[in-house]
């Protein structure tokens, strides 16, 4: 399985710290974000992957990771989103270096406490589709800004819904996603949504109505930490008191 990891983006949600650099280089706790995502992959057995970013500070990317050999990655491949063009977008731009593996999405803002190898391996043995990783929140206003999954009686997800004015659930979607080889062509059918990006999520709701769509309900902490300059504190915390990526 292949690995990207998306960190592009303008990082508005955390003007002005977003103006002098790359939102995924800001650092949480003792590293910068980005090697979170990079141990996340990697302590899951992925060390094929494509890191793409954008805008004016891409470059600090190579100064940061170099060929990638100092975290375990045993290859490692840049791609560069000439505009912040949404999540599907970028995704994208992988689609050649993926060719017709498999592939695991990780998006590089979010901090998982718990390792996400369960859900890797799960996603290896799953015959066909895609797989999601959902986190059941406590508080339903945070779920207003994010993907909220419903459910059907036998556990699967009926419907995904992006930043619900009413939550149907209170199981967010992670940024972790799992695809075959059909994410491709259904990136091509997508279309701009309101706020102007192709969605991760109209990706998502394309497995679901196949009924291709798994999940799983993560374990341990969960943050976004690029929804707010509190969300960020929050996640900086979390990971300081109990670290990222534990098994
Ligand atoms: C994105 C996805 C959303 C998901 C979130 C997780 O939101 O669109 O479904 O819940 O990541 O971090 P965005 O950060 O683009 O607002």
């Amino acid at each position: 399985m292949k690995g990207v990891i998306l960190a592009g983006g303008t990082g508005s949600r955390l003007h002005p710290l977003t103006r002098i650099t790359n939102k995924h280089l800001l650092p949480i706790y003792d590293r910068p974000m980005i090697n979170y995502a990079i141990e996340a992959l990697v302590k899951s057995g992925v060390t094929e992957m494509m890191l793409v970013t954008g805008g004016t500070h891409a470059g600090e990317f190579l100064r940061l990771l170099g060929n990638g050999q100092e975290f375990g990655i045993e290859r490692l491949l840049y791609a560069y989103q000439d505009r912040p063009g949404g999540i599907a977008e970028a995704l994208g731009l992988a689609e050649r270096f993926v060719g017709g593996e498999r592939v695991v999405v990780l998006l590089a803002d979010n901090i998982f406490g718990r390792s996400i190898r369960r859900s890797v391996d799960a996603f290896v043995k799953q015959e066909r589709g895609a797989r999601v990783v959902l986190y059941e929140m406590t508080d339903m206003d945070h779920l207003k800004s994010l993907g909220v999954a419903q459910l059907n009686g036998d556990g699967r997800i009926s419907r995904i819904v992006e930043k619900p004015g009413t939550p149907p659930s209170k199981l967010a979607v992670t940024g972790v996603y799992f695809y075959d080889h059909r994410v491709w062509e259904v990136l091509r059918t997508l279309e701009p949504s309101s706020r102007g990006e192709l969605e991760i999520t109209d990706v998502n709701n394309w497995y679901v109505e196949k009924g291709l769509m798994e999940c799983d309900v993560l374990e341990g902490f969960w943050g976004d930490a690029g929804e707010s300059v509190t969300a960020y504190y929050n996640v900086n915390d979390m990971v300081r008191a109990k670290g990222a990526n534990r098994d």
